[in-house]
């Protein structure tokens, strides 16, 4: 995830740039970069830091032109440092763009163009774009149609930010899978990734969907389809919002936000790993032994990463809260061991020290990790991105659904590899796999019913969360969610360790929320919720079965999957659960009391 802010007018571009880059901040923060043109030449200022610190450093007010376009990046291809922050120019310096997304098929395209005598400055996967439209161009014809043919070769996801010096008043942006919104000004015009970005100058908006792209000067717009070349009437809105709630996109609070931002988050994860997790299966499988290690929500990951590759390859590993790791299995760990690391900043102290103790024994090292360019990616022999974008709330949400993701990426092709699951049902999952974005958008529509359900729960003391199986991690996930921003006293256990001790504490009106997809062991949970309705509790199931309707005070209606899906989608309520909690109880989801959204101490 990246911002975008493109303007055309009559101001000086740079000013107007850098106020919306620094609006844009909360969706990428590791890099940023200007270009401006000024009688017919681009100036071009970028580089690793903060907004703040660039522009004093790198003097981006000083730049000059009415049109240009900035950018705040948020890496996906390329650690973030000077050369791979956007803009990316092409080899006459003539062409400069700005990127938000992913494009999958970069390596190809990258391969034919160096053969063509392209010479790449960069790691990115962005700079691709601009010499394909700069050889496009070389057949002739018009800049737009150059741009469009060329963009029409990529796969993935992108929202784009395009000058060039040929066309000396205008400005390009297309969208496809990634964000961007016109601001329609009077005698100026701009683009970006996101409304607050330009709200201070006019609230008249136009949304781009996906396959479309848009010319701007600085009296007019068009929007034409990507594909056809064809002009797309759209509508203009007025928004309505403050410049506070603009940058949170209307949600009262950024941990809403993300919550909402799992199904586009997810996508990115599956398209962002598409084309490498079978090289990554193929290492995975050399392994017998197999730790995971991570803390937190993270670590929740690693144990549905258990069930899933125990179930589908017949591999178990050892899940270990990283702090617990370093200090009991060093003499576990050597050339012949694999050990994951789970950590969406990458830059957790207990999984960090892990993953250096596993190095130093040898082990080879894999990391999960959603911060490109963070510690645990210098540290590990193979990263794989989990595409989130970035989070602010600190609770994690998004970047647990994403992980979980990958993870089940992971499982499937190691069994592929293996040979350990029949290719039919391998393919079933995979297909599954991609509908979880939009079961989660069916799930989200229980939000209300939620919000309801916890008016009347907002008083209690204490939670239960129960499961069995691959629930069993949803279930301390839902706990610690509700733990995290509520403050409300909440265990997750096994189902089955109910009658072992908690049942002791379960009298009228406590809330047990059972996790209850079908699955081999839906009629035991059954029994459970039943047990634990005996004593008087207060049933919430989350399900898809019509017999749950009986056992339970009510019922969260779920999507149906295979089990081993379950996981990604079930949470989704548990989380909007422990937010509406947070809320009616006065806390601030974001900001949770005594917790950090990341922990660089032992
Ligand atoms: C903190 C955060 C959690 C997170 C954990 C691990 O406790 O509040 O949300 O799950 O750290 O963080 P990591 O960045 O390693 O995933």
């Amino acid at each position: 995830m990246c911002g975008i802010i493109g303007y055309i007018g009559d101001r000086n571009a740079c000013e107007v740039i850098v106020k919306g880059l620094k609006r844009l901040e909360y969706r990428g923060y590791d890099s940023a970069g200007i270009v401006t043109e000024n009688r017919g030449s681009l100036f071009v200022k970028k580089g690793a830091g903060r907004i703040d610190e660039l522009t004093g450093k790198l003097g981006f007010l000083e730049m000059p032109g009415k049109r240009g376009i900035g950018h705040t990046r948020w890496a996906t291809h390329g650690v973030p440092n000077d050369t791979n922050a956007h803009p990316q120019t092409d080899c006459t310096g003539r062409i400069a763009l700005v990127h938000n997304g992913i494009i999958e098929n970069f390596a190809e395209l990258k391969d034919e163009l160096l053969k063509k005598g392209h010479s790449f400055k960069s790691d990115t996967d962005t700079e691709v774009i601009a010499h394909l439209i700069e050889e496009e161009l070389k057949s002739g014809g018009s800049f737009e149609e150059a741009m469009r043919k060329a963009l029409l070769r990529l796969k993935g996801s992108f929202a784009l930010g395009i000058i060039y010096t040929g066309e000396p008043d205008r400005l390009y942006f297309v969208r496809n899978e990634s964000p961007l919104v016109l601001g329609i000004g009077d005698g100026e015009n701009f683009a970006a990734s996101d409304v607050p970005a330009f709200l201070e100058y006019t609230n008249k908006a136009i949304f781009l969907d996906d396959r479309e792209y848009a010319v701007l000067t600085k009296d007019s717009y068009v929007v034409k389809n990507l594909d056809t070349g064809e002009v797309v009437e759209k509508p203009v809105h007025e928004i309505e919002w403050t410049l506070e709630m603009a940058e949170k996109a209307g949600f009262p609070h950024f941990m809403l936000k993300e919550i909402y931002e799992q199904p586009r988050a997810i996508r990115d994860a599956l398209h962002g790993n598409a084309g490498t997790m079978r090289s990554v299966a193929e290492e995975v499988s050399k392994y017998d032994r197999i730790f995971i290690v991570a803390m937190g929500t993270s670590y929740h990951a690693g144990l549905v990463a258990k069930y899933l590759f125990q179930r589908l390859t017949g591999k178990v590993p050892i899940v270990e809260d990283a702090s617990e790791f370093r200090y009991e299995f060093e003499n576990l760990i050597d050339e012949n061991t694999l050990v994951i690391a789970i950590t969406q900043s990458g830059e957790t102290a207990d999984t960090l020290a892990a993953m250096k103790l596993a190095k130093r024994r040898g082990a080879k090292v894999l990391a999960i990790v959603n911060v490109v360019g963070s510690m645990a990616t210098r540290i590990a022999d193979l990263t794989v991105y989990t595409h989130a974008g970035p989070e602010i709330g600190v609770a994690a949400t998004k970047t647990y659904t994403t992980q979980l993701a990958v993870l089940t990426m992971l499982a499937i092709e190691t069994a592929r590899v293996l040979g350990t699951a029949e290719e039919r049902y391998l393919e079933s999952l995979e297909e599954g796999l991609q509908r979880v974005p939009e079961l989660i958008e069916d799930v989200l529509r229980h939000d209300e019913s939620l919000r309801e359900l916890a008016e009347g729960l907002k008083d209690k003391k204490d939670f239960f969360y129960i499961g069995r199986g691959i629930s069993v991690p949803t279930a301390l996930e839902g706990a610690l969610k509700l733990k995290e921003i509520s403050y409300i006293h909440a265990e997750g256990l096994s189902a089955g360790e109910l009658k072992h001790g908690p049942l002791a504490l379960l009298e009228e009106g406590v809330p047990v929320v059972a996790i209850a997809p079908r699955g081999r062991t839906f009629d035991k949970m059954v029994s459970n919720i039943e047990e634990s309705k005996a004593r008087g509790a207060y049933i919430i199931s989350l399900g898809d079965s019509e017999d749950l309707r009986r056992v339970s005070d009510v019922l969260v209606e779920m999507p149906r999957m295979d089990e081993l899906l379950t996981p990604i989608v079930y949470v989704v309520p548990l989380q909007l659960l422990a937010y509406h909690l947070a809320v009616l109880r006065g806390n601030d989801p974001d900001k949770p009391r005594n917790l950090a959204k990341s922990v660089t101490v032992e």
